[in-house]
């Protein structure tokens, strides 16, 4: 049995897999990887997140904290972009760690990857909100209170969570229904879209670099890191730098570890490898393509920021387009809430078109139920039903959950998929010394091993109940494979019954 739980799905049976007939569309080219990627990364991240980092952890250094988070997606970009050149199909991480590290370290990779993309996605409506509520201000417009957030949030002054006084955040249920309905309908409608709203939100982020570098005042870059340059615990002890009320770390590291929200969806290119015409030069380039665009504008953004409004009176809910209220442009603040609002849908569009195909990819081999997870819609074959279930979880999970709370628990579990690839990466060079690898990760072990040191550093930095939070979330999955997954898994099955293999899963059924 242990043998079954470490079995590795064959590379040869992946590529096998990809000719049957219940597959995705490959319409997909190197630009829309690239465009999709950045409208899966610029969004929440750099719109609201930059304000909760610069104002309670970090300060100005938050240019700093962009970097090293770039850096580490960096390092692990190279080693998604050598696997999804590898194992070009749908299922990202999990695909990559069933043929490497086997079916358990796959199962737990594919369940930590809903903390990436369901979770998020419910960070980012809660985001979407915040510039809705900000935008329709400007015309003297309010929500009732009672639907415009969460039922309670962090409040970090104390370290304590504090009801707000709402019921739920009403705009965040509204854009996930939106988005669930444009994904069900299909893939093209909303590459098209996606590619629209990428262009308005890089658009604006431009805008923001440009017309914010008239309006810096280099005085408010000083002090440059009032919370310090590190911001490390170790489950609740700190080791490095200062602490705020509720024990959580302070500094560059620390604000690292929670704008690297920005940085989460470069991966997402490598979900949509089974969509892509040439997956295997592709989807490298789209990967990144991406993240190089997006850390460039990230650091000019938060430079601009910072240099624009006194690290301290930065707003935490809407700073981007607030800082520009604060230096008397209000015509920018309507411009910029309405990219934002463009920018923020697009990032959930592709979360939540990512989220059904690892899914897909898990129901394929037997490890969530077929009947739901595999079901491709037959006229706009598109997963419909898994699709509608991501649908409402992020629309449950973004009206009831704070925002800082659902951004660090994505930031631990994605941080913690990028050190099981990079691990991966030196574990398959091994076993697999001959296989045809077209975009290869460079200067290895060193690149994978750096990915897992800064991973890990940036995990560290967190407040220590994410660590709760994911063991708890990893347990819950470790359950559900017992009862389930491990029960129905087709590898399994097919290496029991070796002596008379079966078709694999989505081939061509007889009909
Ligand atoms: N990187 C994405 C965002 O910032 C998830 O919204």
């Amino acid at each position: 049995m242990a043998n079954n739980l470490f079995a590795t799905k064959p590379l040869s049976l992946l590529l096998e897999e990809m000719k049957g007939e219940n597959r995705l569309r490959r319409i997909l080219g190197p630009v829309q990887l690239t465009s999709l990627g950045v409208g899966c990364i610029i969004g929440t991240g750099i719109f609201v997140l930059t304000g909760i980092a610069a104002h309670d952890k970090v300060g100005p250094a938050l240019t700093l904290s962009f970097i090293i988070a770039g850096l580490a997606c960096v390092l692990a970009a190279l080693c998604y972009a050598e696997f999804a050149s590898m194992v070009p199909v749908a299922g990202s991480a999990y695909t990559y760690a069933y043929a490497t590290l086997g079916e358990l370290f796959a199962w737990i990779i594919g369940w930590d990857l809903i903390l990436e993309y369901t979770v998020a996605s419910a960070t980012v409506a809660h985001g979407w909100s915040h510039y809705f509520q900000d935008f329709i201000g400007i015309f003297g417009m309010k929500l009732p209170h009672a639907f415009t957030n969460a039922p309670f949030d962090f409040n970090p002054a104390t370290g304590q969570l504090i009801g707000t006084g709402t019921l739920f955040d009403l705009p965040a249920i509204i854009i996930a229904g939106i988005v669930t309905f444009i994904l069900v309908k299909g893939i093209q409608e909303s590459a098209t879209v996606n590619t629209a709203m990428v262009v308005t939100k890089v658009a604006i982020v431009l805008f923001v670099i440009v017309v914010g570098a008239f309006y810096i005042d280099p005085k408010n870059w000083s002090p440059f890191a009032p919370y310090g340059y590190t911001g490390l615990s170790f489950f609740g002890k700190t080791l490095l730098g200062q602490t705020g009320a509720g024990g959580e770390p302070l500094g560059v590291l620390a604000g690292s570890a929670i704008i690297f929200f920005a940085y989460i969806g470069f991966d997402s290119v490598s979900t949509h490898a089974e969509e892509a015409k040439n997956p295997q030069r592709d989807v490298p380039i789209g990967i990144m393509a991406s993240l190089i665009i997006c850390t460039v504008l990230y650091v000019a953004v938060s430079a601009v920021l910072t240099g624009m409004v006194p690290y301290d009176k930065i707003n935490i809910d809407a700073p981007v387009s607030d800082a520009f209220r604060q230096v008397g442009l209000p015509w920018a603040q309507f411009l910029i809430s309405l990219g934002a609002l463009a920018g923020i849908t697009s990032v959930l569009l592709v979360l939540m078109l990512s989220q059904p195909r690892v899914f897909l990819a898990m129901a394929r081999d037997g490890l969530v139920p077929e009947s739901i997870f595999g079901a491709v819609h037959e006229k706009f074959r598109t997963p419909w039903k898994s699709t509608i279930l991501t649908g409402i979880a992020v629309a449950v999970l973004g009206a009831f959950i704070p925002l800082r709370v659902l951004a660090e628990l994505v930031n631990i579990g994605t941080l913690l998929a990028f050190v099981i690839v990079c691990a991966a990466v030196l574990i398959m060079r091994k076993k697999q010394p001959d296989a045809a690898r077209p975009f290869r990760c460079p200067m290895v072990p060193t690149v994978p091993i750096l990915g897992i040191a800064m991973c890990l550093l940036l995990m560290f930095s967190l407040p220590a109940e994410n660590w709760f939070r994911l063991i708890g979330w990893l347990g819950l999955g470790f359950v559900i494979y017992f009862a389930y997954g491990r029960h129905h898994s087709v590898l399994a099955r097919r290496r029991a019954n070796s002596a008379e293999p079966r078709a694999p899963r989505g081939a061509a059924a007889p009909s």
